[in-house]
């Protein structure tokens, strides 16, 4: 089974569950790839591709462009702060630019939610979505799903809590169709005003307290507070939010006594995440990022031609 039958990569609600079982399947020979002295394969070598990110990123642009680099991509950082952009040009425009130059495969992140399916629909790049507003994040959605799947064994049936502002997050979004597809029982907490209308049309159960949220859970995902987004009003205060919903010691205790913590970073500790959580043995966050290099490698080899039998050694 290949990925190139999909020119884009847009979202988890559309994939089906043997694509997300291909990309997982596929990342794991990646990842024997970043821990070698020599970090490098021919496999995509000629292709080249080019991150267009219109919001800030340390994570998944950063590990975009070094996946591609392994594989022996050439990768092209579009820096937008200091491009055309901030001059007027459109952003039809923009895309059109860059896809004279020659680039096999864009990767985006931008603000309003279905950019990138515009983008995709107006080039012959292959567009991954790296972020569209509270729409999608697949490629986050991805590694957390490798993550657990490695720590884990499997992903069949597992009590999954994901916490904080549901209503802004494109992690829970991609998460809760990802997880989905495997059987997975999701629950959604937060306050009631992060939440978004008809939570339950997303096939989650909706809790308000942590201490209920985590009874039995093999796995809590803690959202990052979205100051960047937030609207005034939807919660006193940071201060009164963490007091209620910061992930603790004390908030675990009802949880499995081997759940796992993830997180997507950035965190905002003394938030929503205390410090001894985030350092301590339950946390999986620095392996989530290591993992998300394993993962958008095996995503930008499937979809620029690969197949798992042909990685090279
Ligand atoms: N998780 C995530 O998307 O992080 P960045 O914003 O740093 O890419």
């Amino acid at each position: 089974m290949k990925l190139d039958r999909r020119k884009d990569l847009l979202g988890l609600r559309d994939l089906e569950r043997e694509e997300i079982e291909l990309i997982l399947d596929t990342a794991v020979p990646m990842k024997d790839i970043i821990k070698r002295d020599i970090k490098k394969v021919p496999a995509l070598r000629g292709k080249a591709m080019v991150t267009v990110f219109y919001e800030p990123s340390t994570r998944t642009r950063t590990s975009f462009e070094i996946a591609g680099k392994y594989l022996s991509a050439d990768t092209v950082n579009l820096a937008v702060s200091t491009s055309s952009v901030q001059k007027g040009e459109s952003l039809r425009d923009t895309i059109k630019t860059i896809e004279v130059m020659g680039f096999d495969l864009m990767v985006m992140r931008h603000s309003m939610s279905g950019t990138p399916h515009y983008v995709a629909r107006n080039t012959k790049m292959r567009v991954i979505n790296a972020g569209d507003g509270a729409n999608e994040h697949p490629t986050q959605a991805l590694l957390d799903m490798y993550t657990i799947r490695e720590r884990k064994g499997t992903l069949e049936g597992l009590k999954v809590a994901i916490v904080g502002d549901i209503l802004h997050s494109r992690v829970a979004r991609s998460n809760i169709y990802g997880l989905g597809k495997f059987g997975c029982e999701i629950r959604v907490v937060g306050p009631s005003t992060l939440m978004p209308p008809e939570v339950e049309k997303l096939s989650v159960k909706a809790y308000y307290s942590l201490e209920e949220a985590f009874a039995d859970v093999d796995v809590i995902n803690v959202l990052r507070i979205q100051r960047e987004r937030q609207q005034s009003g939807l919660f006193p205060s940071l201060e009164e939010y963490a007091n209620l919903y910061m992930v603790t010691p004390e908030s675990l205790k009802k949880a499995k006594k081997d759940v796992l913590v993830l997180h997507p970073g950035p965190m905002n500790r003394g938030v929503e995440i205390s410090s001894e959580i985030a350092d301590g043995s339950k946390a999986v966050i620095d392996e989530q990022v290591t993992n998300g290099v394993a993962v958008r490698m095996a995503l930008l080899f499937l979809m620029m031609g690969g197949s798992k039998s042909e990685i090279v050694a």
